[in-house]
């Protein structure tokens, strides 16, 4: 379907609309006076088709970060040429290798995150769990580049193994990454680093792993919604010397409970 201006807006809550709107002065550009003034229509009869000009860049933001969910948040801790130590969350993250092991994450923007990291080309992703939650976001503010976000947060910070910035003293678990490339495209800043060091709490670990409810961690919704981990799952993978004969889901392995 065509989402045409003046299409109704979205029925949100006005509240969770309000904290969402506060929220992308942060995330995202707001919306300037040149961008077609399109909002998704409140209800659906087909399904939506649209590319990323169809919507303002706030209202595809918001589309797009309502669906690729829960993500989990890598708090990242950097330090600047002068020292000043600084942590933001970031949700534009993951990990994305293992051989060797690299994770990203994306600036929207040239944040303070990323002005060190030219600086000073590491970072520690210090794992974001639900105990650490308000503080977290608090870290989220716009704060001046030369105050410490450790300090403004009441966090400690514990120096790291291999790379300079320190980490979150609070955190379960933290990834000291040595950056090795900026993909830059427009406002988009998406930062690679190989992992080079791990640390992990002993208050996570059980039966030789990391046990997922005892590190409860925080999982980003759209907006200023969070979620918890739910309901346990496993299913095997597929053995492929068991997958033969003519193509048929019969051979699926089931999810169980756990
Ligand atoms: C949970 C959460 C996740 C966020 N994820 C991102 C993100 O992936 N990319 C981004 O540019 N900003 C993100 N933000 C906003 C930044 O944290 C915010 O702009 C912050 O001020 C950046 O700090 P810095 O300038 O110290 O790097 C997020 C905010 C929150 C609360």
């Amino acid at each position: 379907m065509t989402v045409s201006p003046g299409s109704d807006r979205v029925a949100a809550d006005p509240a969770t609309r309000r904290s969402n709107d506060a929220d992308l002065a942060a995330d995202v550009r707001t919306t300037k006076s040149t961008d077609t003034p399109t909002a998704p229509p409140s209800t659906l009869t087909e399904p939506l088709e649209l590319g990323p000009d169809t919507l303002s860049p706030r209202e595809f933001y918001l589309l797009l970060t309502a669906l690729v969910v829960p993500r989990p948040v890598g708090w990242i801790s950097t330090v600047s040429a002068a020292g000043v130590r600084n942590v933001a969350p970031y949700s534009y993250f993951n990990l994305m290798g293992s051989e060797p092991f690299y994770c990203a994450f994306g600036s929207t923007g040239e944040k303070d995150s990323l002005k060190n990291i030219r600086e000073v080309p590491e970072f520690v992703a210090n794992i974001a769990t639900m105990d650490l939650l308000e503080k977290m976001s608090f870290t989220s503010g716009d704060f001046p580049r030369d105050q410490d976000e450790f300090a403004w947060a009441g966090l400690t910070p514990v120096p790291s193994v291999k790379v300079r910035p320190e980490r979150v003293g609070e955190a379960k678990a933290h990834l000291e990454c040595e950056v090795k490339h900026i993909y830059e495209d427009g406002r988009t800043h998406i930062v690679i680093a190989k992992i080079v060091h791990v640390h992990v709490s002993p208050s996570v670990w059980k039966n030789g792993r990391v046990d997922p409810k005892l590190l409860d961690p925080v999982g980003r919704l759209s907006g200023s919604m969070y979620a918890s981990l739910g309901d346990l799952y496993s299913v095997a993978r597929p053995d492929m010397k068991q997958v033969q004969g003519p193509p048929s889901p019969d051979v699926m392995p089931r999810a169980t409970r756990r």
